[in-house]
């Protein structure tokens, strides 16, 4: 894929669906009584994926012209699956759905692609098989592919080492079908859209702090859903606008829930011009980001605002390559087990434009506003790879291509449709 240059970025633009909202949407709304109505639902290949295993196990879930219809048949609706179910490239997908195969009563099996069969799940085997589950990694790796056979679960607290939105919402989701109260203590708060949607289906889910506990059995209620637009999405137009001379560019409706918000924060710090308008804090907070060009400094990120922009990581240090000054990642080791290893790809591709970067154990220092040239990118299949090196492509000096460049259909399938659109 051959990145066009571009300058004078200027127009509007609606990213698609937010991606954790989506998958849940469908999952809930598979196990909520009535038909549940999801519009602005992101049709990327990972909530794909979601909604062809919930098919898979006697759902009906339509597609009318990008509206969902998903028509629930309860808690206890599901049934056997027809075939093994498919994940995908999708950790949500199957980090979720494992906390909700564990307490069905069926025997069930999910596999997906090279990337997913590399990814640790013994981060939710471990809670799940303290609630008594059955659940093993069928090649003895504690990876995909997976073996659950459902039965009655115990209620747990369970003490989540890491700020896993993806752990704790499976340990969440089996509490519906175990036999008390499940708690869930993560070291750093992560992304809430689990708590947040479930509530709003009927379930009762309280949060105090760090900790999310979940009253068992809830009748959850069909509902009506309109997915914000993803703020890691709208993540390469924010850079994109903040760094191409001459830029002006209005992001409507995106997400600006707090746990998902750390970018806009830490391009507050490195200098950057965004303006929040219409602000809409119902439900899942929205915005519309008035982006315009600002000259970047470096800046430290690190600490509990990890959990909040931890896919946005692979964008900021593009970001950082590009601003004046050190920025330092730190307290970021999950980037390691994300659809690549983040910290990895980025030094290596960084570098291959002539960056100053240097990997570290939990993230990376960079020391930016060197020139740099174009390069063979390789996103190793990792979307949030690809799409920030667009936009490095956007700004360096000389041709940029990315190998295997299309992968962005993962959670943006018309991303570079969506960029050519805004340039001169
Ligand atoms: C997600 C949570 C995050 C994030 C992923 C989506 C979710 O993963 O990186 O892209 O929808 O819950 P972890 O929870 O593993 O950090």
């Amino acid at each position: 894929m051959e990145i066009k240059k571009l300058t004078n970025l200027h127009g509007e633009i609606t990213v698609p669906g937010d991606k954790s909202i989506s998958h849940r949407a469908v999952m809930f709304g598979s196990l909520a009584k009535g038909t549940t109505r999801i519009t602005h639902f992101l049709e990327g290949a990972d909530c794909l994926s979601t909604i062809s295993c919930f098919r898979k196990m006697g759902i009906d879930i339509e597609n009318n012209n990008g509206e969902i219809l998903v028509h629930g048949k309860g808690l206890r609706g599901l049934s056997s699956p027809t075939d093994i179910l498919d994940v995908g490239n999708s950790g949500t997908t199957t980090r979720l759905i494992s906390g909700i195969l564990a307490g069905q009563n069926f025997v069930s099996e999910l596999t997906g692609d090279d990337s997913i069969q590399s990814r640790p799940m013994k981060r939710i085997m471990t809670p799940l098989l303290s609630m008594g589950a059955d659940i093993t990694s069928i090649k003895g790796n504690n990876c995909v592919p997976l073996r659950i056979a459902g039965h009655p679960l115990k209620a747990i607290h369970y003490d989540s080492p890491v700020a896993s939105a993806q752990v704790k919402s499976c340990v969440l989701l089996a509490g519906m079908y175990s036999d008390g109260v499940t708690s869930v203590t993560e070291p750093v708060l992560s992304r809430n859209h689990t708590e947040i949607m479930l509530n709003y289906f009927g379930a009762q889910v309280t949060s105090e702090g760090t900790t999310a506990s979940i009253v068992p059995e809830p009748s959850l209620h069909a509902r009506e859903i309109t997915v914000p637009g993803d703020i890691s999405s709208a993540a390469y137009f924010i850079a994109a606008g903040l760094l191409v001379p001459g830029s002006e560019i209005l992001l409507k409706n995106v997400g600006i829930n707090p746990t998902r918000d750390g970018l806009l924060r830490v391009c507050k710090d490195m200098g950057a011009d965004i303006t929040m308008l219409n602000v809409n804090m119902d439900g899942e907070p929205t915005a519309d980001l008035l982006v315009r060009t600002s000259s970047l400094h470096g800046t430290t990120v690190g600490g509990e605002i990890i959990p909040t922009l931890i896919d946005e990581i692979p964008m900021i240090a593009v970001m950082a390559a590009f601003a004046e000054g050190t920025t330092i990642i730190k307290d970021a080791k999950e980037l390691k087990v994300k659809e690549s290893d983040r910290i990895l790809v980025m030094a290596e591709n960084l570098s291959r434009m002539g960056a100053d970067i240097t990997p570290t154990d939990d993230g990376m220092i960079i020391h930016g506003g060197k020139p740099l040239h174009g390069a063979v990118i390789d996103s190793y299949l990792d979307h949030r790879v690809a799409m920030s090196f667009a936009i490095a492509g956007l700004l360096c000096d000389g041709p940029l291509s990315i190998k295997g460049g299309d992968c962005v259909k993962i959670s943006y399938p018309e991303f570079y449709e969506d960029l050519y659109g805004l340039g001169e």
